[in-house]
């Protein structure tokens, strides 16, 4: 009997996502982006360690590295700073010398970094597959079509957008336009009350839980004050009358990665380590949060272990590298994934040291690799929104 391919089931031609997940194709329709173009040195190349210092070194102060604290540690070591997102964003903005920027994160935050730096900068991802599930759930046509749904409901006039960072920087450019306001995990209670002081109700992008979780449990509205915008069914599969009642108005996205976290994790690492603190990201589920005994941004997450007591046991609900750095880092106490399945974020692993690596010679020899470029007329109403953020008090 010959055997195909077939027999089992393998197509021998890659798909479309297998190949955006290797850096070498196209998706027109995803924040991830385009090819990854070049030869990437082998993962087993023994020197990408001295390769990677050799080309810092030569790049000098001409290359400034940020590093996403999501990053793997061989990455991380390379970074000129490391923090969440919102520092990240600062960061890139307060270093006006550097002609380029290396984005070790993904795809929505190079963006950022490209709208928050000068003309003469460039911003480069290592890796163009580095993308974000949570970012693709909300495109510019299915949010241009959900303010068209709240204008016929009579609510778009009292409605202001907020949109998390972890967007495209279309969606950001829509909240500019919309009067509205980035925020991050770690400054969406404040972004919120900027938001209801400007209107009524607010549209929360692109993360439901982020957006739940912080006007129940940190301004006080009722569960019954958010709906949930679903871009997949017709109006959202909402009436006028629940748009004209709600507060919250949150798109249906979410974070694959912290998505998965779930009652059953918080209980059973109780059960495992009497006495532990269940520290979880706001990305997380309402229950989940619910559950916990501390919720907040990876910066947050970060000090709170720097500040705990030795002895102290924590079990954390965020990103593993992360996680696994802290258990590192605090030796003195006991530090635990809080589940046994969640693992790290595919995308943000996408950048590796042979990416890095790979993005430095490249530009020691002089080509800059994986420009990240927004257009004039996004950019500008993506940096008001931006704007608005880093103006917050
Ligand atoms: P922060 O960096 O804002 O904590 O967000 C976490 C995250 O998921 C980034 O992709
Ligand atoms: Fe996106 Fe979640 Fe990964 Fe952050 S951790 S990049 S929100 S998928």
């Amino acid at each position: 009997m010959t055997t195909t391919t077939e027999t089992y089931g393998v197509d021998p031609t890659p798909s479309p996502l297998a190949l955006l997940l290797l850096g070498r194709e196209a998706d027109p329709n995803s924040e991830r982006g385009v090819e990854c173009p070049g030869d990437l040195p082998a993962a087993s190349d023994p020197d990408l360690v001295a390769r990677a210092r050799a080309a810092k070194e030569k790049l000098g102060d001409r290359v400034f590295i940020l590093g996403h604290h999501y990053q793997r540690d061989e990455v991380i070591e390379f970074a000129d700073v490391t923090g969440d997102s919102f520092k990240l964003a600062r960061d890139a903005a307060a270093r006006p010398e550097a002609e380029y920027i290396v984005f070790c994160g993904v795809h929505f935050m190079a963006e950022s970094a490209d709208i928050l730096t000068s003309e003469r900068q460039q911003v480069v991802l290592p890796d163009l597959a580095a993308g974000c599930s949570m970012a693709d759930m909300a495109t510019a046509e299915q949010v241009a079509e959900c303010w068209d749904v709240l204008t016929d409901a009579g609510v778009a006039d009292v409605t202001v957008p907020v949109s998390y960072m972890n967007s495209s920087a279309d969606i950001k450019a829509f909240t500019g336009k919309h009067g509205g306001t980035i925020c991050t995990s770690s400054n969406a209670k404040r972004a919120l009350e900027w938001a209801f002081e400007q209107g009524q109700k607010v549209l929360f992008l692109p993360d439901q839980h982020l957006g739940r979780n912080t006007a129940v449990l940190e301004m006080g509205f009722a569960l019954e004050d958010c709906v949930l915008y679903n871009p997949h069914k017709p109006n959202g599969g909402l009436t006028a009358e629940q748009l004209r009642d709600a507060k919250m108005i949150l798109w249906r996205g979410h974070c694959s990665v912290h998505g998965r976290f779930n009652l059953d994790s918080v209980n059973e690492v109780r059960e495992r380590i009497p006495g532990v603190n269940v520290l979880v990201h706001p990305e997380c589920r309402h229950e989940v949060v619910t559950a916990a005994d501390q919720v907040g941004s990876t910066e947050y997450i970060i000090k709170a272990l720097d500040a705990a007591e030795p002895g102290s046991k924590w079990a954390i609900g965020t990103e593993l590298n992360l996680v696994r750095r802290l258990a590192k880092a605090h030796p003195d106490k006991e530090v635990v994934f809080l589940d046994r399945t969640v693992c790290f974020c595919s995308t943000m692993n996408r950048i590796d040291l042979p990416h890095l690596v790979w993005a430095l010679e490249s530009l020691a020899e002089g080509r800059v690799p994986n420009v990240i470029t927004v257009d004039a007329e996004t950019e500008k109403y993506a940096k008001a929104a931006l704007d608005r953020m880093l103006a917050l008090p």
